[in-house]
């Protein structure tokens, strides 16, 4: 077995090798595999991106699986490096799985998991946070008042946009979008506008439902329109929040035309990933449009922003933390050892990766399942049947 750099080991008798290349929150994870006869070890390396060739170390001659994350280049080089050790399994921390080439995955039989069903409400609040905190420039008031600039009230001290009333656009309805969409709604009274391949077809019916529950309460009913075009929705929102999947389809999917077809003072919202959108365009758009606000938590070539991003005082940046919540975060952690301990185990697939609950409670041993692996079809995986 090839020296691994730095780290840290628990049950170094287990049978199953699994590697985990960054500490996760929460020790339940460690639990989980220590009881199942695993070796877990853990790299702990204090350099924040460790490179191909760190996780070919890591991995050395003999490893069962490996725990990543989403800032590992995860093809070739690596699966055939984990198959060669013996390895099958692979877990993301994450939900997106764009840093996976999951067609090399699928050459060395190697199963690729992923985290849903634990990150969507977290996630959705951020995007809320940063869409209230771009409205009403929280973070350039509060920047104000540190620098002790404030000396009393006046009328035009950081007028930012109301909310209520006003239409929410939300471009990839999935679990993500749908969550955020339903608390700018329900927190705000904001109307809905949305654009997605695919009918959302339960936000829908919750639009309608809280509409009549306000009318009935004699207040102004909120309203629900499925775009037909993108654009459509960026001529018409007030606040839009990207939440599609990143794929060839949606790298820039906003760019220098989309950005000059919404409104002057429209706020624009990232929590997806960063290449969705075309950031020198959107610096370019944020100074000649002064009243235009944007809330980013993912940049296209983290950990980097593109020049003149940071001077911009109408940008609130913050650094991809729209999963971290203590309850997610352990929830990833957890739901990324089991994926991987399944296919060690030879357990099934679990047969619905978004009703992740029995896998979380701590009080139950979970389920004999891998909650999530994303290429169970290619690899004709059984699935659960429970
Ligand atoms: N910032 C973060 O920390 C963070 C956390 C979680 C997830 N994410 C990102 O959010 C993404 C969405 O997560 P989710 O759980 O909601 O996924 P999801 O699969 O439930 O939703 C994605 C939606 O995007 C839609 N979509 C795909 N291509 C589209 C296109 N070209 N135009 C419009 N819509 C399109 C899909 O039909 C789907 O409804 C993830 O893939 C991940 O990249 C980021």
């Amino acid at each position: 077995m090839a020296k691994p750099v730095s780290i840290e080991v628990w049950n170094p008798n287990g049978k199953y090798r699994v590697i985990s290349t960054k500490p996760m929150p929460g020790t339940r994870w460690i639990n989980l595999l220590t009881q199942q006869d695993c070796r877990v070890e853990i790299c702990t390396l204090t350099k924040t991106i460790l490179s191909v060739e760190d996780i070919i170390a890591l991995i050395g001659d003999k490893c069962d699986g490996v725990i990543g994350q989403l800032t590992e280049d995860w093809g070739e080089t690596l699966f055939s490096a984990l198959s060669k050790a013996g390895g099958t399994a692979f877990s993301n921390m994450a939900v997106g799985y764009n840093n996976v080439d999951v067609n090399a995955a699928n050459k060395y039989g190697v199963a690729v998991g992923n985290t849903p069903g634990v990150l969507t409400e977290t996630t959705a609040e951020l995007a809320a946070s940063l869409s209230v905190s771009a409205a009403r420039r929280i973070v350039e008031a509060d920047e104000f008042m540190r620098a002790g600039l404030y000396d009393g009230w006046l009328p035009h001290l950081f007028v930012g946009n109301l909310l209520k009333g006003q239409t929410v656009g939300v471009i990839g309805a999935g679990r993500i979008g749908s969550a955020y969409a339903r608390m700018m709604i329900e927190g705000f009274k904001m109307n809905l506008i949305y654009y997605d391949l695919y009918q959302a077809t339960r936000l829908e019916k919750f639009v309608t439902a809280y509409g009549q529950f306000l009318k009935a309460n004699g207040e102004q009913p909120v309203t629900w329109k499925r775009a037909s075009s993108m654009d459509e929705v960026l001529q018409q929102a007030d606040v839009i929040s990207l939440h599609p999947i990143l794929d060839k389809t949606t790298y820039h999917l906003i760019n220098k035309e989309r950005l000059s077809k919404m409104k002057k003072e429209a706020i624009l919202v990232n929590c997806s990933r960063g290449p969705v959108v075309d950031e020198t365009a959107l610096v370019e758009h944020l100074k000649q449009n002064p009243m235009f606000r944007v809330g980013l938590d993912v940049f296209e070539e983290e950990p980097y922003m593109k020049p003149g991003l940071a001077d911009m005082k109408n940008a609130i940046v913050v650094p991809h933390i729209a999963s971290a919540s203590k309850w997610t975060r352990e929830g990833m952690a957890t739901l990324a050892a089991l994926n991987v301990l399944g296919k060690i185990k030879g357990y099934p697939v679990w047969s619905d990766p978004n009703r992740v609950e029995p896998f979380l409670n701590e009080n139950a041993p979970p389920p004999a399942a891998s909650p999530s692996i994303v290429n169970a079809k290619s690899l004709s995986l059984p699935v659960s049947k429970m």
